[in-house]
């Protein structure tokens, strides 16, 4: 969930992207990159009722790590602001890099010559739905991943076509309707997976992994994350361990919990890349293995989950685990006050807030909870 940033904004900047105002993706373009961050700052410190700093991203366009580009009615976009049915055709795109903003007007062309049907989603009908692009900015390696309806689809000559455009070109599949974008690896061209280095450590990233979208601030954050850890660390809701692995160093050991077997892999895989030995990482839902964990009381347990915040049960064995401290790593304010309310004994010591999503009402919180 986003932040709630007032309907109308004040204007002091002029946007550079000729879809502001239609498209969905950005609208706080229109204010200077000073103003969000005092905005958002503002509206944190508020929720949080406490002085909370906002770090801004070293530059407020050109960001993004990934993006799930929709490719219907022919076009290649995104929704288009206050209507979920319509997609605006995006001739540019400046919150992702240059290279990721180039191929996109290129793949439109192609999906035009190529005769594609792009997926229709009003009717849930059609081929090709996304064109996710994953950028690892520190290796400029670009993935791209066609996610379509069906295996019953004429892409082929599109598959051949961004050969040239990127180091892994992915096609995977997904046939349930909604609004996925992941889906069942089918075929990779090229690299299986790209790597983005984060405080000097090597990250594989593959189709359908999660990855902080940020690149020009994931290392500050990261490095807030780090600063509260000590000892024996619990990380809860890991994806592909990056946190874990980067406070390796700063902890006694780590133990990272992850839904998806997919994270896990990858966790597992960084770990050897870098050399990591003091960690371990769990495949399980982070609510069930709390419930039947028995081991040492960890002196630290990070938690970033996803917008849905902390399940009630959660919170409940979080509560009677008793740890020294608890890092809560938030991108929903509203989950993550509901779930402060919850958990007994703590007391709020440090909230820094992020700003990952330049342009967009969104924001990242990590703050640090000691037991009283
Ligand atoms: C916001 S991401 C954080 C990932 C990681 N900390 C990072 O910074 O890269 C949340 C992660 O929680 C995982 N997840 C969602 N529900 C979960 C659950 N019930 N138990 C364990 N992991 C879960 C998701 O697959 C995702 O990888």
């Amino acid at each position: 969930m986003a932040l709630p940033i007032p309907e109308t904004l004040p204007t002091s900047a002029t946007p550079p992207c000729p879809h502001f105002g239609e498209c969905g993706g950005c609208r706080m373009q229109m204010m200077s990159y000073e103003d969000q961050l005092e905005l958002k700052q503002g509206i944190i410190s508020q929720l949080l009722e406490r002085e909370v700093p906002i770090i801004g991203s070293p530059d407020a366009y050109y960001y993004r790590h990934r993006m799930d580009y929709i490719t219907a009615f022919g076009k290649v976009g995104l929704r288009k602001r206050g209507d979920g049915k319509t997609v605006v055709n995006l001739g540019e795109c400046h919150i992702v890099q240059p290279r990721v903003s180039k191929l996109i007007p290129k793949v439109q062309q192609w999906i035009e010559d190529f005769n594609i049907r792009g997926y229709n989603i009003v009717t849930n009908r059609g081929d090709l739905r996304y064109f996710t692009i994953r950028h690892a900015l520190s290796s400029d390696e670009l993935m791209v991943v066609l996610v379509t309806s069906s295996t019953e689809t004429a892409i082929e000559p599109l598959l051949e076509r961004l050969q040239g455009e990127a180091e892994s070109v992915v096609w995977s599949v997904q046939s349930r309707t909604g609004d996925d974008s992941h889906g069942e690896v089918q075929r990779i061209y090229g690299q299986e997976t790209i790597t983005q280095k984060v405080l000097g450590l090597d990250f594989a990233i593959s189709p359908n992994c999660f990855f902080q979208n940020n690149l020009l601030l994931i290392d500050r954050m990261f490095e807030e994350i780090v600063k509260h850890v000590r000892g024996f660390t619990m990380d809860l809701f890991c994806g592909t361990g990056t946190i874990g692995l980067a406070a390796a160093e700063q902890a006694e050991r780590i133990l990272g919990v992850e839904v998806e077997p997919e994270n896990i892999r990858l966790a597992l895989e960084n770990a050897q890349r870098n050399g990591i030995s003091n960690v371990e990482f769990v495949t399980d839902n982070a609510n069930h293995f709390l419930a039947f964990y028995e081991g040492d009381v960890p002196d630290t347990v990070i938690v970033d989950p996803p917008r849905s915040g902390l399940a009630p049960k959660f919170i409940r064995k979080l509560n009677r685990l008793n740890a020294e401290r608890i890092v809560y790593v938030s991108c929903n304010p509203k989950t993550y006050l509901d779930d402060l309310r919850q958990l007994e004994g703590y007391e709020l010591k440090e909230a820094t807030a992020f700003d990952m999503f330049p342009q967009t009402p969104h924001a990242e919180l990590v703050t640090l909870l000691e037991r009283r």
